[in-house]
């Protein structure tokens, strides 16, 4: 008993430790990662199993319904006074015992926080999820990806585990009931291919610019021919909706880099893109010749 009380107490320790410092990224991955080793040593394997097995699929599912039902947005525009399950329901037209339902859910994963038997708060994570950008990537995601994941196994089934042979032929069609590619399937569904595209955008702005640790002077402006106004410098492939080539032209030490900057993406995405970048918006198929040269 001793033993545990210690161990808890060195941990909650290091859970105010690391509250109250800044750490720096490095730092905070390393420490990410040790806690990973320290969760593995203590979960038992049965606990593990159960959590991916039985309780993810739900918990994905729930998720997918906060956003929905505007559970994670009307939760993060009350951060004072909170939001009933009554409440959401009535703005949501929905069911108040399936609200109640995907709510415990939520409170029981962080996703919101419950003060009441019936009032919730938002956590650190219910203002993410009200991001429109977050919303978009989870219907993406879910909506898509998850019909896929769930009828894999059928489709392999049929075709005796094997490899797919193309890409017409995959998990993805028996999923969405479809004949078409994902990419072609997307340009006739014009609201996931939004969401797509804001997932796109979503996992750029996580990251770090590319302008800022890929070496440009050196694979892209050194020994780039200045001669004509006309040559082009840099060309996004399968650029989407151009925030990389966007980040090119607003980083400062390239803001005034000579040559043509060229966007290219399927004719539907081009033609989708609601703020085009200031650049040559091209529509090209890159499972074809480039038309761009040198
Ligand atoms: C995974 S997204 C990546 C978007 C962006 N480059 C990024 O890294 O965030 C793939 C992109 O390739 C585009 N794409 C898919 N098939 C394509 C094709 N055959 N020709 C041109 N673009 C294509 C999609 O429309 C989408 O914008």
């Amino acid at each position: 008993m001793r033993q545990e009380l210690d161990i808890t107490s060195q941990i909650n320790a290091l859970i105010g430790t690391i509250k109250s410092e800044k750490l720096d990224e490095v730092t905070r991955l390393q420490a990410l990662s040790a806690t990973r080793g320290l969760l593995e040593t203590l979960e038992s394997p049965v606990e593990r199993i159960i959590q991916d097995v039985v309780m993810n699929p739900p918990i994905l599912t729930s998720i997918r319904m906060g956003v929905q039902l505007g559970i994670f947005t009307q939760i993060s525009q009350n951060p004072d006074h909170g939001v009933t399950a009554q409440e959401i329901s009535e703005r949501a037209g929905a069911s108040p015992i399936i609200v109640d339902q995907f709510l415990r859910l939520l409170a029981a994963t962080g996703y919101v926080d419950q003060i009441d038997a019936q009032k919730f708060k938002p956590s650190a994570r219910t203002m993410i999820m009200a991001n429109p950008n977050m919303e978009a990537t989870t219907r993406a995601c879910f909506d898509i990806g998850n019909c896929c994941a769930s009828k894999a196994p059928e489709f392999f089934r049929q075709n005796q585990n094997q490899f797919p042979s193309s890409a017409r032929e995959t998990p993805f069609q028996l999923g969405l009931n479809t004949n078409l590619s994902y990419f072609e399937w997307l340009g006739q569904n014009p609201a996931l291919a939004k969401d797509f595209q804001q997932w796109m955008a979503l996992n750029q702005k996580a990251t770090a610019s590319w302008t800022d640790w890929f070496d440009i002077q050196k694979h892209i402006i050194d020994g780039f021919d200045f001669q004509s106004p006309d040559n082009v410098l840099l060309v996004d492939v399968g650029g989407g909706e151009g925030k990389y080539i966007q980040e090119f032209k607003e980083n400062l030490s390239f803001s005034t880099a000579p040559g043509q900057l060229v966007l290219q993406d399927l004719p539907n995405v081009i033609s989708a893109i609601e703020n085009p970048p200031d650049v040559e918006l091209m529509a090209h198929d890159f499972f074809t010749s480039q038309p761009v040269k040198g």
